[in-house]
């Protein structure tokens, strides 16, 4: 029967807690409350100034109309060469397609590549964004739950068991939104060997990769030119650059899947900004030095915030390698009263004025996200305030 109403897929759309968070702060905030927020999905440093100068210049030079929908050339040249120097990966252009943001190509691929009831495995605790976007495309995601003891890396039992004639895809998210970890290359080797044997693409988002303490992240699809046939990388600038806003992102996969892809983003977007793909050109010619100041803060104040939690009793967290989040486990502080994550991250707002995002957003139940993108001071500060707030839950 016709009705008026939001279509099934609109309204199967689950709310993001996150945004409901992090409203609540902001209103706490106009109330004249000093909130701290740990609740920051993206770097709080500023564009690198060349990279704006980039796209200044661009502006400036009238390079403000369309460009081709998948992106420029030239912008599609750096990601490659980027690609071949830093992560090994042999691509040419026509096998890139530049969309608007790393989330626009997640997007694309799941609707490019999946048909309705095809499985879509996920590593929980996982960016919430994959299974929201699997539902779209009217896929089905499976679950993988990782033990926070193992550091979540999934075993090669917990992998297996969870194929199916019906699975199509992985994701994969190294280093990960929520949990910091970087999954070790036997790990990669195990799910990719996996994925041959049954016929299944992996989708390897690696937006975090130089975003790394102590480690080197592994590109997935350079394990071999085999899996690459059958694996769409993502990244892009924004957590790397400190570029959110700019909205630039790419995939890279199989020549005939960045063609459907294009063809998709040709009836829905056509090109990203144009003069955003300028700086977005800049950003991957610069060297991996000139990012070097931002990763070096990151990686002292996860050490700021791993000792907080760490002195805080009964709190467990494993150490984040990549990305600038740490996921600890405070189920010990659940009771009757505070029964899960999500009332405890309301009770820190109410109690600590302290924003962070509750794990089961991620299907982590019993942990909370803590983004350290927040200055050393107001990690401290913040820190002492949740441990402040948990004591009285204990008393
Ligand atoms: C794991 C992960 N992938 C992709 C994105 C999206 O990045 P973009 O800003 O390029 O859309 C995010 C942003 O939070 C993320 O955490």
């Amino acid at each position: 029967m016709k009705t008026l109403g939001l279509s099934a897929r609109a309204a199967a759309l689950r709310p993001s807690p996150t945004l409901a968070i992090t409203a609540k702060a902001n209103s706490l905030r106009a109330e004249g409350k000093d909130v701290i927020s740990f609740a920051a999905g993206e770097p709080d440093f500023n564009t690198p100034d060349s990279i704006c100068e980039a796209a200044i210049d661009a502006i400036h030079k009238g390079f403000t109309k369309y460009t081709p929908s998948a992106g420029t050339k030239d912008l599609k040249d750096a990601i490659v060469s980027k690609l071949a120097t830093e992560n090994g990966l042999t691509v040419a252009t026509d096998q890139v397609v530049v969309s608007c943001g790393a989330k626009h190509s997640l997007y694309n691929v799941m609707q490019t590549l999946l048909e309705p009831g095809d499985e879509v495995i996920l590593l929980a605790p996982y960016w919430m964004t994959y299974a929201e976007q699997v539902k779209l495309a009217e896929g089905v995601p499976v679950v993988i739950h990782c033990a926070a003891e193992a550091g979540f890396v999934p075993t090669f039992d917990q992998l297996k068991a969870a194929i199916s004639p019906r699975t199509k895809m992985l994701v994969l998210n190294s280093p990960s939104n929520p949990t910091g970890a970087v999954l070790p290359r036997e790990t990669l080797k195990e799910i990719a060997a996996l994925a041959l044997r049954h016929g299944f693409w992996v989708v390897s988002d690696e937006i975090y990769e130089r975003l790394v303490y102590g480690v080197t992240p592994q590109c997935f699809a350079s394990l071999g030119k085999e899996i690459a046939e059958q694996t769409i990388t993502i990244g892009g600038v924004s957590k790397t650059y400190a570029m959110t806003g700019w909205r630039i992102g790419f995939a890279a996969g199989p020549k005939w899947v960045a063609a459907g892809m294009s063809h998709l983003q040709d009836q829905v977007t056509s090109n990203p900004t144009s003069f955003a793909q300028v700086g977005a050109a800049a950003a991957f010619r610069m060297p991996a030095s000139s990012v070097e100041t931002m990763r070096a803060e990151f990686e002292a104040r996860r050490d700021i915030i791993l000792a907080g939690l760490r002195a805080i009793p009964d709190v467990k967290v494993p150490t984040p390698e990549g990305a600038f989040y740490a996921f600890p486990d405070f189920s010990a502080y659940l009771s009757p009263e505070i029964p899960d994550d999500l009332a405890l991250a309301t009770y820190l707002l109410d109690e600590a004025e302290v924003a962070v995002i509750p794990g089961s957003v991620f299907e982590g139940p019993g942990h909370l996200r803590l983004s350290y993108a927040a200055s050393r001071d107001n990690i401290q500060r913040g820190l002492e305030r949740i441990e402040k707030a948990v004591s009285k839950l204990r008393a």
